[in-house]
């Protein structure tokens, strides 16, 4: 397995950031769902919960930019033979998913109200406090945090953070697996082992 992709096969780091998106993305859930429904606010659970959230976002965010540079530098492995309508399915998923990894990190990091402390390693300042904020959007625009904030919580709550997103998901798993089980083609083997 070679580094690159090519148009057969995924390389090494399309896959590398694949599944660790993925972890990441199931780590974000658990963390904030912990937060929300397992602790008590103003208990030091509850800022880890929301700290650990916070962290594993802003890593997201990080390896999304590096997957989109591989992505549009690398070629894309043609789709295993399939329908039209299964191949626009595909098309339409994949575009959809990375519209969520785009837009969940973003959102999450301008609607925040506090600073993130990364891993506890070291402080990212929320975007309320940098001189673009303050700068442009508060002293020029005359715009408050609380009516930036609004609109771009409600996105990242109550849009993505709904369950439309998780059926994406679930979708694009179960997708996976019929072409695995049922179709027996390459499309799983290519993201993972690559076997022939
Ligand atoms: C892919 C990345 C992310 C995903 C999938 C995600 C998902 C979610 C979900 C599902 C919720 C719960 C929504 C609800 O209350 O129903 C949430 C809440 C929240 N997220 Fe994110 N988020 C991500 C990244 C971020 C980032 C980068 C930040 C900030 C730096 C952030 C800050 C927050 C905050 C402050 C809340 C409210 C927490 C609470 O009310 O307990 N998120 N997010
Ligand atoms: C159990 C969970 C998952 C499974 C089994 C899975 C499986 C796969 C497979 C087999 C492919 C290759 C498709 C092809 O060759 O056409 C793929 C591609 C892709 N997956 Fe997943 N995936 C999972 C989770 C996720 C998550 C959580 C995301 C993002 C939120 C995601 C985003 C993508 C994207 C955007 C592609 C297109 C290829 C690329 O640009 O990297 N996947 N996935």
């Amino acid at each position: 397995m070679g580094i690159r992709n090519n148009s057969y096969d995924y390389g090494s780091i399309a896959k590398w950031l694949h599944w660790s998106v993925a972890l990441l993305f199931l780590g974000s859930y658990i963390s904030v769902y912990y937060r929300q429904w397992f602790t008590q606010e103003e208990t030091p659970e509850n800022w880890i919960a929301l700290q650990l959230h916070l962290s594993i976002g802003v890593t997201i965010g990080a390896l999304v930019l590096l997957r989109i540079f591989w992505r549009l530098t690398n070629p894309t492995p043609r789709l295993e033979p399939g329908s039209r309508l299964e191949h626009i399915a595909t098309h339409t998923g994949h575009f959809l998913l990375y519209v969520v990894m785009i837009l969940s990190p973003l959102t999450g990091y301008l609607g925040t109200g506090v600073n993130t402390e990364y891993f506890f390693l070291f402080e990212i300042p929320q975007f309320a406090d940098t001189s673009f904020f303050t700068n442009i959007m508060q002293n020029t625009m005359g715009m408050t945090f609380k009516q930036f904030e609004e609109p771009i919580d409600f996105i990242h709550k109550e849009v993505l953070g709904e369950w439309l997103v998780w059926l994406l998901i679930l979708g694009h798993a179960l997708a996976a697996l019929y072409h695995h089980f049922i179709k027996k083609d390459r499309t799983l083997v290519r993201m993972t082992t690559g076997n022939k």
